[in-house]
């Protein structure tokens, strides 16, 4: 189709340097589609990435895992924008759940800070998804609009966005969304982008999803029409990376 597979390994706050040196070595031996079929990220953690640069194959590319959001400055124990830039990272993830629910960041505070790290030219993996309890009550639509809609309000750009859906109830536990519950979803939300922003943004934008995401589900969930590639987090830690790469084809 028109949208390019994309696939992300979210590391999140795991590795020695000797695991992200021996996980480098297994994925730059790993066989993948040509770089016009599928876009590879990897989110390590903020201090392993310069080693990651210096030693990953060059096909795949490098994001940070969070932003601040403003510039650099008075802002102890932060990462702006301007740093990750600096150091040639074109991607970061953004609102990620963990975050959200962990750390408090508010659908607000996540879109000042998309619309921070894109104008300062990074792309932005925004994440969003409902809870269990969310789903149970019927509320899924409204919680993933209401996560975009202060998003929407903030950019007019969206070719350096890339919609990570990811309900908070398979994320780490095993249970994966089915792929008609995730189909579901990413077409709402693409529903949601055709009526809120435009159908051509709707059309264009990657909407990827997370939770479970294996290499024994990955082929399945790709062949849904609105999937649009993967965040992953724990199966990016091992050499299922490499499989679940090869489902876009
Ligand atoms: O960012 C990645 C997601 O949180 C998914 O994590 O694949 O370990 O469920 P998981």
């Amino acid at each position: 189709g028109a949208r390019k597979f994309f696939v992300g390994g979210n590391w999140k706050c795991n590795g020695t340097i000797k695991l992200v040196e021996s996980l480098v070595e297994t994925l730059n031996k790993g066989e993948i589609p040509d770089t016009d079929v599928v876009e590879v990220v990897v989110a390590p953690t903020a201090v392993h990435i310069p080693l990651v640069q210096s030693s990953l194959r060059k096909d795949f590319a490098i994001a940070a895992q969070n932003a601040w959001v403003k510039g650099s400055g008075a802002y102890t124990g932060e990462l702006s924008a301007e740093i990750l830039a600096d150091l040639g990272l074109p991607w970061v993830i953004l609102g990620h759940s963990e975050r959200r629910s962990l750390i408090g960041e508010s659908s607000e505070l996540i879109a000042d800070k998309t619309k921070y790290c894109l104008d300062k030219g990074l792309g932005v993996i925004l994440c969003i998804g409902e809870s269990l309890e969310e789903r149970e009550a019927g509320k899924t639509f409204e919680v993933v609009a209401g996560q975009l809609a202060p998003v929407a309000g903030k950019i007019s750009d969206w070719s350096k966005v890339v919609i990570a859906y990811e309900p908070v109830w398979a994320i780490g536990t095993g249970k994966v969304a089915s792929p008609e519950q995730a189909q579901e979803t990413h077409a709402d939300i693409r529903g949601w982008l055709a009526d809120k922003v435009s159908a051509d943004v709707a059309a264009s934008t990657r909407i990827i999803y997370g939770g479970s995401v294996s290499a024994g589900n990955s082929d399945t969930l790709a062949t849904a029409a609105d999937i649009d590639g993967f965040l992953v987090g724990g199966a990016s830690l091992k050499p299922d990376f490499i499989k679940i790469i090869n489902s876009a084809t």
